[in-house]
């Protein structure tokens, strides 16, 4: 080949103007369709400049909702005022999907408020009260209002329970010289059923539902990072609004579309084309959809596993709607080749709630008369992803049983 090898790919233009328009961390400076939200967040907020104790608030929504965009943007403007007035407001934003335990929470928050001449709070060891009096004496010693914003909450209650909670939602009567707020953020709407009465009640003071934006409400943030982020005129007709339906129809989540987009146009600038199609957001919504369920499937437990190569044969066969008997019969066949000991059917009929769970299959119930009931399972993992053999990677057993004869039940 003559020449340097990147100089071709170094010539070619982009068709990104600023591509960190696109980046997951980005803060937009408007966010359409969420004035209620925001709304909802600075009549609640504004107590911290009066110096009072605001709500505490719990923000529900879908992924990709806006939710922690929302938040950091409010948080911003109330930092800036504050500064502005000469009012203390502190706020801190915490990943609770990262920062996963009340040991990390209370450190982190420690942490931040350290100042010159204090001891290091270490990532372990010391016993949880002792970094949360070190938490509370340094929140007085600041004053002011804090404000605590655990992003993606409901990871942390789920393996650690909620007694990071319990202690943060009683902090204002152990504070002498300050007061302190609780932000909770959540993608699942049903976490606070773990939760204890008194922890629900202390932090949900005031919910704020974010709905799932619609297929126009996607388009219209679309447009403007469009505006901000490509060159001119490189979009055919249809490429915004096709991104916005997709994404639309997954759960209105706008992360999603803005991954598409990003996606379709590196498509077209890898073929060296100059404008983007409707065919390249095609491409780059496969790419999604086999990325999301590429690391699932890898990763399932050996059962799990057997019970959807059991699904994916039947498929294989022709079969749809099949039934939690078929089911069964091929994954107990499956176990007796690779000699391994069947879960029985009522564990294999829990394993199958999960893979719908996790959105692998769709198991329908249906009543079989007399109080009978079963279950009719579809795959719903994309054609363009070939589950046996992702399943049979490091998985010497599926493989073996994957590479078996078995006597499947025919097409009706
Ligand atoms: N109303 C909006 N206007 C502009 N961008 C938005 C809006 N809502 C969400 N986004 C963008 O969509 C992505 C997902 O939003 P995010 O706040 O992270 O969702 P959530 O926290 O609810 O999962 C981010 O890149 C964010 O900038
Ligand atoms: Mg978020």
């Amino acid at each position: 080949m003559d020449g340097n090898i990147f100089e071709k790919i170094l010539g070619q233009e982009s068709l990104f103007m600023n591509r960190k328009i696109f980046d997951h961390g980005f803060e937009p400076s408007r966010l359409p369709h969420r004035e209620n939200e925001i709304n909802s967040l600075v009549k609640n907020l504004v107590d911290a400049l009066h110096g009072h104790i605001p709500s505490n608030m719990l923000l529900y929504g879908v992924p990709g909702a806006g939710k922690t965009v929302v938040t950091r943007y409010v948080l911003r403007q109330l930092r800036e005022k504050g500064n502005e007035l000469n009012k203390k407001v502190h706020a801190y934003e915490i990943n609770c999907r990262s920062v996963d335990t009340k040991y990390r929470v209370l450190q982190y928050l420690a942490s931040e408020l350290h100042e010159r001449g204090d001891a290091v709070v270490p990532f372990t060891g010391w016993p949880t009260d002792r970094v949360l009096e070190t938490l509370v004496s340094r929140m007085d010693r600041i004053g002011g209002v804090h404000i605590i914003v655990l992003d993606e909450i409901d990871n942390l209650v789920s393996r650690a329970g909620d007694g990071l909670l319990y202690n943060l939602t009683n902090l204002n009567t152990r504070l002498l010289n300050s007061r302190c707020c609780i932000i909770g953020i959540s993608n699942d709407l049903n976490f606070t059923q773990q939760l204890d009465p008194r922890v629900m009640s202390r932090l949900s003071q005031e919910d704020i539902v974010f709905h799932p934006y619609g297929a126009s409400e996607i388009e219209n943030i679309l447009l403007k990072r469009v505006e901000e982020g490509l060159k001119n005129g490189i979009l055919q007709e249809g490429v915004v609004s096709l991104c916005a339906a997709l994404a639309a129809q997954e759960h209105g989540d706008a992360r999603r579309a803005l991954d598409l987009l990003r996606i379709s146009v590196q498509k077209a600038e890898q073929n060296s084309q100059d404008k983007v199609e409707t065919r390249h957001v095609k491409i780059a919504q496969s790419q999604l959809e086999y990325d999301q369920v590429t690391p699932v499937l890898k990763t399932l437990p050996l059962h799990q596993k057997l019970v959807l190569l059991s699904i994916c044969l039947n498929e294989e066969n022709g079969l749809k709607n099949i039934s939690t008997g078929d089911i069964y019969r091929t994954y107990a066949d499956a176990c007796f080749l690779i000699h391994v000991e069947p879960l029985t059917t009522r564990r294999v009929s829990s394993l199958l709630n999960e893979l719908d769970t996790l959105g692998l299959i769709i198991a329908r119930n249906v009543s079989k008369g007399r109080g009978g009931r079963s279950k009719q399972v579809n795959l719903t993992t994309p054609k363009a992803v070939d589950c046996i053999s992702l399943m049979s990677e490091n998985e010497p057993l599926v493989e073996e049983a994957a590479l078996g004869k078995y006597k499947l039940q025919s097409k009706l």
